[in-house]
């Protein structure tokens, strides 16, 4: 499939402009079947979904969202959110005293509160600062990264910003000093290609309700290989081997962090989200997200709007931010205009996604223009 053929699948794109893949992905007509398959399946023979449909989709979910982000099933633990998978992560981390983890300014609040909880409360928090320039430098990760780091904790793209951050290069420098790395992938996986093992990150949690094209509570918690042999903190029948309550063996992969029943109806939902995303390249979902968010830049900045997230594709991704004194006014006139965006305070930010084109962006750009009048 290519860029078109994806839009076609979803009946917004023919009203709206949907510029919020940030927040929540839409529904395209293979969700609609997929629902009302799993409905139906309730509705007529839930047992028979019990005995023959349970495993199903949680199994085709975890191989899918590994062969999308360049990992392997046995390594993806599905949760409920992102912050959940952020907090699996904390508590396999061993206590250090006289210890510190590392964050940046743009790290997700799901991603430092747990910190301040035990037995890790005692660290010393340590924040890499964003420049003038607006960027998390590697140098300033070097810096502030030492041999009592237990852990660096950060965004692969964060929602305020729109800053896309290099794993890679600061797992390179966290690793050299033997700090684990634990990445909240919320605003990447999906939009773009990701290769896991190539990043060499510890841990990597992402929702699949954004640019998974899946539902919210439902996430996917990548745990690395050499860290299967952790304890959780927590178990349940879904972590062990078997049933057996006198047998107690954890299973020897990632699935040993998920703890019961999984959330069918999402998964059902969130499965032709991933199935889409297969039948294209993440190499070319990424250079449409770029292509797409580099001309709204443009066109923003060419209305006197302070874009906020950097021009250099090597920066940015499928998050635009802007500040705007009139954010919110902004966004409603634009949603009664069918241009779908987002606001948080005076910040205003637009998300372009696989199934958007210029045309959307255009009409965005007509909605700035005449709110203005
Ligand atoms: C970077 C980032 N992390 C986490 C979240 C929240 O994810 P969840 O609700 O799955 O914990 C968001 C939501 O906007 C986000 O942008």
């Amino acid at each position: 499939m290519n860029a078109n053929q994806i839009r076609q699948l979803y009946p917004i794109t023919k009203d709206r402009a949907y510029l919020f893949s940030g927040g929540l992905a839409p529904v395209s007509v293979r969700h609609e079947k997929a629902i009302k398959k799993h409905m139906d399946w309730l509705t007529q023979d839930p047992d028979d979904l019990y005995v023959n449909g349970l495993d199903n989709d949680a199994s085709d979910c975890r191989r899918m969202f590994a062969q999308l982000t360049g990992c392997n099933e046995d390594e993806v633990a599905i949760v409920e959110s992102t912050s959940a998978g952020c907090n699996i992560a904390f508590d396999l981390i061993e206590p250090v005293a006289g210890g510190n983890v590392v964050f940046d300014d743009f790290s997700y609040p799901s991603s430092v509160f747990p910190w301040h909880l035990s037995p890790h409360e005692d660290l010393t928090k340590r924040f890499v600062h964003a420049r003038e320039d607006g960027i998390i430098h590697l140098e300033d990760f070097e810096q502030s990264i030492d041999e009592k780091t237990v852990a660096v904790c950060i965004s692969h793209v964060t929602p305020i910003e729109g800053f896309k951050q290099n794993i890679k290069e600061v797992t390179r420098i966290a690793h050299a000093k033997g700090a684990i790395v634990i990445v909240d992938g919320a605003q990447s996986a999906g939009a773009m290609k990701i290769d896991l093992h190539d990043t060499d990150v510890d841990f990597f949690s992402t929702t699949a309700m954004k640019w998974l094209l899946g539902a919210a509570g439902v996430a996917f918690l990548y745990v690395a290989k050499r860290h299967h042999g952790k304890n959780p903190t927590r178990a349940g029948y879904a972590s062990t081997q078997g049933f057996d309550i006198h047998d107690f063996r954890l299973k020897d992969n990632a699935q040993r962090f998920e703890l019961g029943m999984p959330n069918l109806l999402g998964l059902a939902f969130t499965k032709p989200g991933l199935e889409i995303l297969l039948e294209i390249d993440m190499k070319m979902v990424e250079e449409h997200n770029l292509d797409l968010s580099g001309y709204a830049i443009a066109g923003m900045k060419e209305r006197g709007i302070q874009v906020t997230t950097h021009d250099d594709p090597k920066y940015r991704l499928g998050v635009i931010s802007a500040r705007h004194q009139e954010a919110e006014g902004l966004w409603k006139y634009l949603h009664d205009n069918k241009v779908d965006t987002y606001y948080f305070g005076d910040i205003f930010r637009v998300d372009p996604h696989i199934f958007n084109d210029r045309h959307d962006i255009d009409m965005l750009l007509k909605g700035i223009d005449d709110f203005g009048k």
